[in-house]
């Protein structure tokens, strides 16, 4: 291991508390301020700030350390902020009642009922905005880098993204479908954006063209394995979403039962592995947190 690795290597679970609580901060800053009137500001910092995970911009800033940045990068939290806005975005329409339905989200009822569906179409609108925005105002980018971030974070929620698997999952989830077509609307809406994720770590870093290859080839992995891990998930009760909401849908839990897609998990997960350790040679932040976060919740579901 060269001296480089090393100095890259250890990121303790304190150092890993602490990131989360830069991300989270940040998001705050970067939000509307909290107006007494002001509903659909109120619904999005609801939307984005409510306990969620933060896999993605825990991703983004972990990936961009491995390829040589160090986390206080300037506009590095920003481009981290602006993959979480998108995210938040797509859950609050995932809930409605057009297409979900949920009433539960992040332990707390769902944006559309706490403040109503025209308010969480807006708020999810003005996130969505809010993203591109975070990105063009990013201090210590270049603007070619700009460019770029916006250009992979556009393509992750268009036709070819987000809104592709939504609409797949949404039109195809109710009547049988192969695990092939399953495994596609999963890669359009689950891993595009950690696609965008990773690439805007390899933006940020400036990472050669065979870097952001392999971690296009992580990330394709790592998000169907995230995908399959949620469908896993959603007959347990402390998910603090709505429990059995995939009951008659065609996932590949329903298809296939849950230990083959524990096993198909788990193959996904050591590919992404793979792949991971081909992009990045200056460290293992990634490696560790994603293995320690999947093995904790595989244990919860298993
Ligand atoms: C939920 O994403 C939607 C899926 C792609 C499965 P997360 O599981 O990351 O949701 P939060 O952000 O933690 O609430
Ligand atoms: C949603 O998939 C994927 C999105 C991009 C929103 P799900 O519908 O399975 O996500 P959850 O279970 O509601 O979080
Ligand atoms: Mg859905
Ligand atoms: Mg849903
Ligand atoms: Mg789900």
């Amino acid at each position: 291991m060269t001296a480089c690795a090393e100095k890259h290597v250890n990121l303790t679970h304190g150092d890993i508390s602490v990131l989360l609580s830069e991300i989270e901060l940040r998001l705050d800053q970067l939000l509307p301020l909290e107006g007494e009137r002001d509903c659909v500001g109120a619904a999005m910092r609801e939307g984005a700030l409510a306990p969620g995970k933060r896999i993605r911009p825990m991703l983004l800033m972990l990936a961009a350390r491995d390829l040589g940045c160090t986390t206080s990068q300037r506009g590095l939290l920003d481009l981290a902020c602006a993959v979480e806005m998108v995210h938040a975005a797509s859950l609050i329409l995932d809930d409605m009642p057009c297409m979900d339905d949920a009433q539960m989200r992040r332990g707390r009822p769902t944006i559309h009922c706490q403040f109503g569906e025209h308010v969480a179409i807006l708020a999810a609108v003005a996130l969505l905005s809010k993203a591109f925005g975070v990105i063009a105002a990013a201090e210590g980018l270049s603007a070619t880098a700009k460019n770029q971030a916006v250009a992979e974070l556009s393509h992750a929620v268009g036709v070819q993204g987000l809104v592709q698997g939504q609409y797949k999952d949404l039109s195809e989830g109710d009547k049988p479908r192969s695990a092939d077509s399953i495994l596609m609307t999963n890669q359009f809406k689950t891993s595009t954006l950690f696609c965008a994720s990773m690439q805007m770590a390899s933006i940020a870093a400036n990472a050669t063209t065979e870097a952001r290859e392999k971690l296009q080839c992580f990330s394709l992995d790592l998000g169907q394995a995230f995908q399959l891990l949620d469908d896993l998930a959603d007959g347990m009760t402390d998910t603090g979403k709505d429990c059995n909401k995939d009951a008659g849908k065609s996932t590949l839990v329903n298809l296939l039962g849950a230990q083959a897609v524990e096993k198909r998990l788990r193959d996904h997960l050591y590919r992404a592995s793979q792949h991971l350790a081909s992009a990045c040679d200056n460290g293992l932040s990634t490696q560790h947190f994603i293995q320690s976060w999947f093995e904790k919740k595989l244990a919860a579901v298993s």
